[in-house]
């Protein structure tokens, strides 16, 4: 199947970028956001990420003056009718992905791919919201969009090998380097390895141990990763990682999935991570 325009659903962190990603490979991109704030948001994040690789010679003023080109940032959904492929970047939420992906179902053109970029919903729980579970899959791009490579392409049981094999290949066309996992499963890889890697640091860190910088300080040395656990979390969001915990907790019931009471002591201070300032770290503006 031929993929020419792209639409991205949810403008705030991973939507803006994703679009971006798109443009610069020369796909037509609609990013479509229920806030006009976060569209002006989003684009002058990209005119600044943007701006600073035209500066280190990665990309020329025509390159990103072409891709901003192709782009258009609207708030009407009626705009995807004309997507061949939509990624879905809104906000965490079941019952609200599942609103929307009922609403595309209505607006796209019946061949278009509905994939949800979701961190933790598998698509069989947004599938059935459609009259084309088929077509319907999870591509999940990874923090920051516009840098990292990997993009976990997730199969599941209503989706048919065509959608698998279109969303891998689409994925290959933007320079990313897709995984396909044949069956669905909540965390995919990535996130399934990184929480527990993570459970381990806050167990250390909570039971005196050593130091957060200490236990990051080892996870870079040691095991040669770029950024320790603390790190990362407060990139990613103090909150997101509480937030996936108490999902998962609800769903099992299970005391050992409960999160760390550590964690939802910063979440309850507002220590957020970068995004606040001060998550286990503290960051000037
Ligand atoms: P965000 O909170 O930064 O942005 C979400 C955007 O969606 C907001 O601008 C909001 O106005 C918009 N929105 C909400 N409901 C909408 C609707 N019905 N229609 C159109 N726009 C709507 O969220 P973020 O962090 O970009 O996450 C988006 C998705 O990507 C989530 O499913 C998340 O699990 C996933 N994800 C997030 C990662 C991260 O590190 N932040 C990494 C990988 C996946």
């Amino acid at each position: 199947m031929q993929i020419n325009k792209v639409a991205v659903i949810g403008a705030g962190t991973m939507g803006a970028q994703i679009a971006m990603v798109c443009a610069l490979k020369g796909y037509d991109v609609l990013l479509n956001d229920i806030e006009e704030s976060s569209l002006a948001k989003a684009r002058e994040s990209l005119a600044g990420h943007m701006n600073r690789r035209i500066e280190k010679g990665k990309l020329t003023e025509q390159e990103v003056e072409a891709a901003f080109g192709r782009m258009s940032f609207v708030t009407d959904l009626n705009a995807v009718k004309e997507a061949d492929f939509v990624v879905e970047a809104i906000v965490e939420k079941l019952d609200v992905k599942r609103e929307l992906f009922s609403k595309l179902d209505t607006l796209t053109n019946d061949h278009a791919i509905l994939a949800t970029n979701s961190s933790t919903i598998v698509s069989s729980k947004i599938a059935d919201a459609t009259s084309r579970p088929a077509n319907v899959c999870n591509v999940h791009f990874f923090n920051p969009p516009l840098v990292m490579e990997l993009v976990e392409v997730v199969k599941g049981p209503h989706t048919s090998d065509e959608t698998a094999k279109t969303a891998f290949d689409f994925i290959q066309t933007l320079g990313k380097t897709p995984v396909l996992l044949k069956k669905e499963i909540s965390g995919f890889i990535a996130n399934r390895i990184l929480g527990k890697l993570t459970d381990e640091a806050v167990f250390l860190l909570e039971n005196g141990y050593a130091t957060h910088e200490e236990i990051d300080v080892v996870c870079k040395k040691a095991l040669n990763h770029p950024i320790g656990p603390f790190a990362l979390m407060d990139l990613t969001g103090i909150d997101v990682n509480y937030f996936v915990r108490s999902q998962r907790y609800q769903e099992t019931g299970d005391e050992a999935d409960k999160p760390a009471a550590l964690i939802q002591e910063k979440v309850e201070k507002g220590e957020l991570g970068r995004k606040t300032g001060k998550g286990f770290y503290e960051y000037s503006s």
